[in-house]
């Protein structure tokens, strides 16, 4: 993985609590796993108020500094690309690209400052889908924030499957926002998906959140096993 390559972006807690439909009581009693959380601040956020989580990311071969100068370069280009993409989103909890920077930044400060910390516990973990180092059960939730389907031009439907296999595998219940692209359709990918859970001793669901910023994308996906 190439620094250069990466585009390091994270969110808050409340937009995984959010995007997710997380209790309170959940965030206190799951055992959870955030696969591809890269520089959002929901682990530190959640950590602090006596959660138990782990984030897995390929970013976290890198160090703070180098994901720290990585933002700067690219955060320009991502609001510029937001302002002229403005269509495919939902300007209501954000008022503008700029005030989203503005926060995302905030929300990457958080990281970055827990990760210069703590880099080298437990909690932040260099570790990639579909492959990852943890006993079958380790967790009781696994969640997916903003990697699988909203890349699906680049990630195939047969990665998409063998990543939910192994993270159901890791922990009995996986949660995934969005189910759209980049560009705000619904994922070419997400109904094989659902197909080939339903065929599989597994309860696939559909649930309404109440994140909103893309368009369609009104819903995340959970499936847990039987
Ligand atoms: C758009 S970011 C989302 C970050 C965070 N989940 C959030 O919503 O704020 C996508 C993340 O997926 C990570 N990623 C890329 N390939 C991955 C893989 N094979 N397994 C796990 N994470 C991966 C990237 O490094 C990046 O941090």
């Amino acid at each position: 993985l190439r620094l250069d390559s990466i585009v390091p972006w994270g969110r808050n807690l409340a937009e995984y609590q959010a995007m997710f439909n997380l209790s309170a009581d959940e965030l206190k009693t799951s055992r959870i796993l955030g696969c591809g959380d890269g520089p959002a601040s929901f682990n530190v956020e959640a950590s602090a108020l006596g959660a138990d989580v782990i984030s897995v990311d390929p970013v976290y071969q890198f160090s703070a500094e180098q994901i720290r100068s990585r933002i700067e370069a690219v955060s320009d280009t991502i609001e510029k690309q937001l302002s002229e993409n403005r269509d495919h989103y939902l300007w209501t909890h954000f008022a503008s690209p700029q005030a989203l920077v503005e926060q995302r930044l905030a929300t990457m400060d958080l990281f970055l400052a827990d990760y210069a910390d703590k880099q080298h516990t437990d909690r932040y973990q260099c570790q990639c889908l579909p492959d990852l180092d943890f006993d079958n059960d380790r967790f009781d939730l696994a969640l997916c924030s903003h990697y699988l389907f909203l890349y699906s031009e680049h990630i195939t439907e047969k990665a998409h499957l063998d990543a939910i296999h192994e993270m159901l595998r890791v922990a009995g219940e996986v949660r995934i926002y969005p189910l759209v692209t980049l560009r705000s359709d619904i994922s070419p990918h997400l109904q094989p998906v659902i197909r080939h859970f339903e065929q599989l001793p597994c309860h696939v669901q559909l649930k309404p959140v109440s994140y909103t910023f893309q368009k369609n994308a009104t819903q995340m996906l959970l499936i847990s096993r039987n």
